[in-house]
This record gives C-alpha cells, sequence and structure tokens, in this order.
C-alpha cells in the first residue's frame, strides 16, 4: 500500500520505519522540517533500537519519503495514519488541536483526490473524540465512503517500539458502527484483530494505561509498606505474580458487582491501619474502599431513579455458591431499599436461615431482623408479576428464570450475565 504517515515523533517516527520494513510505501508528514529532513537521510528523528536500520534499508529500496506537505502526501497514498501528539492542557484535559489540524487537512486533500481514501487515527484520544472529529470535517466524506475513518490505538512502549510495533501486545481496531474492517485493510490492522467502536477503542488505550500506572503504583505501596515493616516486598510481588489464576489474570477484572465477603474489606482496611501506624502512606490501597463505597452507592442510585416499587434481589450473598453474608453489598442495597419504602423481595437459593450460625447470622440479626419475611424460596413468588430484578449472583438457571417475566420486570445485570439480554425482559447492565 502507499500510506502517509501524519506526525513523525516516537509512534509516527517507527510506525513508518517498520511499514515501510513490511513493504509498503511511506511517506512521512511533519510540521518540524528538521525530522522532515532527517527521515529524508533515512535517520531516525528519535532514538529508538533497531530504526535506523529500516529507515535506511527502506530509504535505499525507494520505498521512504518525508515531507511537511499534507496536501501533496494525501495525494500521493491510499491512506493516512495519524500519530500526532495529544498532550495536556494546562487544566488536565486533552489537547485535540493538532490532530484536529491534521484531521481537517487530510479531509480538504481527500475532497480533491478522485479515489477514496481511508483515515487511521493512532493518537491517544478520550472516548468520543474521533466522532467530533468526523462531525467536524468528514461527516459527508465518511458516510459517502469517500474517507473511511478508523481508530486504531498504539500500545507500543518507548526503547521495545519496534518489536512492539511487529509483535504487538494487543490490537483493537474501532469503526464508525463496530462493524468489520476492509478486507484489503487486514494485513495493516492485523489478522484476526477484534473490531470495536470508535469509543470503544478510544476507552481501551486509556483503561490500558491507567490499568499499568495502577500496577506501578500497587506495586510501589506494597514496596513502600515493606520497607516500614522491614519484609522483603520484592519476594512478595514475586510470588504474587506466581499465582495466575486469581492475581496475573482475568479473575477480578470484570465490571459488576462491589467486592465484599469476610476477607477483602476487612484485609485492606486492616492493611491500610497497620500503613497509618507505620507512617507509610499509601493512596492507592487507601481509595480502595471508598471506591468500592462509591461503586454501591452508584448501584443504589440506580436503584432508586429506576421508577419501581417493587425491587426483587436475586442473590444476597457477595458471590454465588456460598450462603456468607458478611460485608455482603447487597445486604446494604437491601436495607437501602427497604429505608426508601421499596416492597422488597429476596430470592438465594443458598441462604438457609435455620442454618446460619455465628458472625453470619449476627449480620442478619443485627441488620436484617425481619429477613424471613423477605426471602422467598420460590422463584414465583419472590419475582411477582413486576418490579426491578436486581440481579446480583447467577443464583437460578436463566430458563426457570425466562417463563416468570413479564413485560412490567426489569432486569438490572449487576454481575455480568449475559444470557439476561436474551428473556424478554427490559434489560439494563450496571455498567456496560
Ligand atoms: N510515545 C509513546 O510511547 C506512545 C505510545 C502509544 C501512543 N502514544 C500516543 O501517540 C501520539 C503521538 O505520540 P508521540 O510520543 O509520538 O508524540 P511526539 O510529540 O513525539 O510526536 C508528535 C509529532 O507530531 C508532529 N505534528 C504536530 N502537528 C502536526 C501536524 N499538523 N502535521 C504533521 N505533524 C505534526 C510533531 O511535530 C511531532 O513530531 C500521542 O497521542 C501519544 O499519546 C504515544
Amino acid at each position: 500500500m502507499n500510506v502517509s504517515v501524519f506526525g513523525l515523533g516516537y509512534v509516527g517516527a517507527v510506525t513508518a520505519g517498520c511499514l515501510a520494513a513490511r513493504g509498503h510505501r511511506v511517506t512521512g508528514v511533519d510540521v518540524a522540517a528538521s525530522k522532515v529532513e532527517e527521515l529524508n537521510h533515512g535517520r531516525p528523528p528519535i532514538i529508538e533500537p533497531g530504526l535506523e536500520e529500516r529507515l535506511g534499508a527502506a530509504l535505499r529500496e525507494g520505498r521512504l519519503s518525508a515531507t511537511t506537505d499534507a496536501s501533496h502526501a494525501v495525494g500521493e497514498t491510499d491512506l493516512s495514519l495519524v500519530c500526532v501528539g495529544t498532550p495536556s492542557t494546562v487544566s488536565g484535559g486533552l489537547d485535540l488541536s493538532f490532530v484536529r489540524q491534521v484531521t481537517r487537512e487530510i479531509a480538504e486533500a481527500v475532497r480533491r483526490k478522485s479515489r477514496p481514501h481511508a483515515l487511521v487515527l493512532r493518537s491517544t484520544m478520550l472516548p468520543g473524540s474521533t466522532r467530533q472529529l468526523v462531525a467536524e470535517f468528514a461527516a459527508d466524506l465518511q458516510s459517502s465512503g469517500a474517507l473511511p475513518v478508523y481508530y486504531f490505538p498504539e500500545f507500543l512502549r518507548e526503547g521495545t517500539a519496534v518489536r512492539d510495533f511487529e509483535e504487538p501486545s494487543l490490537a483493537a481496531v474501532g469503526t464508525h458502527d463496530g462493524g468489520a474492517i476492509p478486507t484489503a485493510l487486514a494485513p495493516l490492522f492485523g489478522q484476526g484483530t477484534p473490531t470495536v467502536s470508535w469509543e470503544t477503542a478510544e476507552l481501551l488505550k486509556y483503561a490500558c494505561n491507567a490499568f499499568h500506572a495502577t500496577k506501578v503504583a500497587f506495586a510501589n505501596e506494597i514496596g513502600r509498606l515493606g520497607k516500614a515493616l522491614s519484609v522483603d516486598a520484592q519476594a512478595v510481588m514475586q510470588l504474587l505474580c506466581q499465582d495466575t489464576r486469581l492475581n496475573i489474570s482475568p479473575y477480578y477484572l470484570r465490571p459488576g458487582n462491589p467486592f465484599g465477603g469476610s476477607c477483602l474489606p476487612k484485609d485492606v482496611r486492616a492493611l491500610v491501619h497497620r500503613a497509618r501506624l507505620t507512617g507509610a502512606s499509601l493512596p492507592l490501597v487507601e481509595s480502595l474502599l471508598p471506591s468500592n463505597d462509591r461503586h454501591l452507592q452508584s448501584l443504589m442510585e440506580r436503584i432508586a431513579t429506576s421508577g419501581h416499587q417493587e425491587i426483587v434481589i436475586l442473590g444476597l450473598s457477595f458471590k454465588s455458591q456460598t450462603d456468607d453474608l458478611r460485608e455482603s453489598a447487597m445486604v446494604e442495597v437491601a436495607q437501602h431499599c427497604l429505608g426508601r419504602g421499596h416492597r422488597l423481595r429476596i430470592y438465594d437459593p443458598q441462604l438457609n436461615l435455620a442454618a446460619l450460625v455465628g458472625s453470619n447470622k449476627r449480620v442478619i440479626d443485627t441488620r436484617m431482623p425481619h429477613l424471613a419475611s423477605l426471602l422467598h424460596t420460590d422463584l414465583r413468588a419472590a419475582l411477582g408479576t413486576r418490579g426491578l430484578v436486581v440481579a446480583a449472583q447467577k443464583v437460578v438457571p436463566t430458563d426457570q428464570l425466562a417463563p416468570l417475566l413479564t413485560a412490567e420486570h426489569t432486569l438490572l445485570d449487576v454481575n455480568g450475565w449475559p444470557e439476561l439480554r436474551t428473556l424478554g425482559a427490559p434489560y439494563d447492565g450496571f455498567c456496560w
């Protein structure tokens, strides 16, 4: 393909070098004449291992050139990749001015072209940015097919950028409606790359970077606490990473229920308490309980604004396959519903009130002494004929649930239970 790459910084220079090495004919574009000059001599405008060889070879083989003339570059190529900077504004927002300028230039140049051109935005941009840019500069071109627009986040890391580009750790491409990409572009995006909406691809990039930042901050906080307690935190974190079932895995990484139960809240609380006594400051770990509480509050707000007077809770324990009610978020939700005067029914086949003992029984005796009158053992009686069904746990097979739902039920899925979408009743995902 003939490809133009806008922005010849850390991302753009690597993109230009690696695409040229794959056999594409690449035209680099930058407003900085010095970077254009460097590229035209086969020299990388930035330091990046492996880049100089690729640029030099591409130049010698006639597959690389650079210019400051955007219109010329668009005219010469079939596709433009945009890798210009998106720095922070003074207030911490995102400065899209460089991407806006380039998108405008490309759209104007495409209007002068007689054949379609593809626009692939790679700069990191907040959800909604691509749609906003298209609306501003290229709505007609995108809808007529003259300028199909893709958002393709870049995940490379400086220092290993060439290898990351050639073997990306993650790839996903955003299209205007989440639909498939043309087969001709599959080699560029990578075979089998998932296609999502523009906004999903945009948020994916931020979710990845926020997650990486969370990992670093977490390891550092455990390190600081370990140092304060004379414990070897390097050994702790190395062992932590050996658990690929619960720790380094997709487990605990699904949006849904707040955390609860007999361990996580208690142990986070104790860790924060101990850290304070040692003088170690752990803002990330300290924020976990407030964050969880905020999540629970937002669930209660959703219930309060649902318009339903009758509430049905499916699953009262903090997770399925247990009758443990200690620090279960749903006990709090139930109390909240009662406090607001809702008619509440609860279904949880794991819960046998007569068998509850110890601290688990104390939860009920002190917080919900009237639970017995709300807990139904019969699913039909629990669901009734109307109400908001707060599906917190998968406590019943969907084929038993489906025939008992009416048009006056709404399913509020707190757990991420995809089959609920197919049951006919209105469906609402808690945080998706
Ligand atoms: N650096 C990374 O490791 C990395 C990784 C993934 C994603 N990203 C994202 O990729 C984007 C680019 O990052 P970078 O580090 O390469 O930035 P950079 O600042 O190194 O390079 C940006 C380049 O864009 C050029 N530019 C600005 N306006 C232009 C215009 N109108 N026309 C042509 N060129 C123009 C600048 O002169 C500069 O050379 C950012 O959104 C960044 O967040 C960066």
